[in-house]
């Protein structure tokens, strides 16, 4: 579902700037997008990108390195252009600058048209932990306990992941003009209730997608089980 609503976009937009983000979510979007371009049914070749999050200090060169996971299951398929497919810098001398760069570009594209998101077992959305302003724009962050345990599990044997990235923030995602939130598993549903369902407030950055027009919730069965209110009131799919 989430590969068709990528396609519905670059069909109406054949050179849109889509948000992407990384994680197990949306490792079969990837591979279905893929396999689309591969099969010339969805031209990929014309869009920007911009991904939400990468690892402070770590070379792209290293696996746990989202440079190196979009690489690897994107980029290498479908080659853009240079200077088409943003990465935040997480080797910046000068984080701040570079968080602003960042920013910038994503204006001088036109804004984000599409933006993927998964979310964190707390509820958060890009690296936007807990506690984050729901105005907050790019910049380096801390990870908490939780989200640093769970991420080390994607790294190499042996390896933790690293305790600070740079994130795109919380009103930096709001400004897209459509967002599609991918849950699954057990794992996520507290979080997508306080999301979909709780209040609006910075101990759940999910719950700040309730004020965007034109949010999109996919879930499976297990995300979606604590949810209580009727799908007509709650939105979800
Ligand atoms: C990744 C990102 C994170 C993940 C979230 C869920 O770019 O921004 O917010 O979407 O941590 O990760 P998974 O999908 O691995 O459960």
């Amino acid at each position: 579902m989430a590969a068709d609503i990528v396609q519905n976009q670059l069909t109406r937009k054949p050179d849109s700037v889509l948000g992407l983000a990384t994680g197990e979510t949306p490792v079969q979007m990837y591979h279905e997008l893929v396999r689309r371009h591969r099969a010339k049914r969805l031209d990929l070749t014309r869009i920007t990108s911009f991904n939400l999050d990468e690892y402070a200090g770590l070379p792209p060169e290293h696996p746990g390195s989202y440079t190196y996971y979009m690489r690897e299951r994107f980029f290498d398929a479908i080659p853009l252009p240079s200077g088409r497919g943003h990465m935040p810098d997480g080797l910046a001398a000068d984080p701040e600058a570079a968080a602003r760069e960042y920013e910038r570009r994503i204006q001088t594209a036109g804004g984000i048209d599409l933006q993927i998101l998964g979310i964190g077992t707390n509820g958060h959305i890009g690296f936007n932990e807990p506690g984050s302003t729901l105005d907050s724009r790019t910049r380096l962050v801390e990870l908490t306990a939780e989200t640093i345990a769970r991420n080390s599990q994607l790294f190499p044997e042996g390896e933790t992941a690293p305790g600070q990235a740079v994130t795109v923030g919380i009103g930096t995602i709001l400004e897209a003009r459509q967002i599609v939130l991918l849950a699954c598993g057990p794992a996520k549903a507290r979080a997508i209730r306080e999301t979909v369902e709780g209040p609006v407030c910075a101990t759940c950055p999910g719950s700040a997608l309730q004020t965007h027009a034109n949010c999109i919730v996919l879930l499976d069965d297990a995300a979606a089980a604590e949810l209580q209110l009727p799908p007509a009131q709650s939105q979800s799919a």
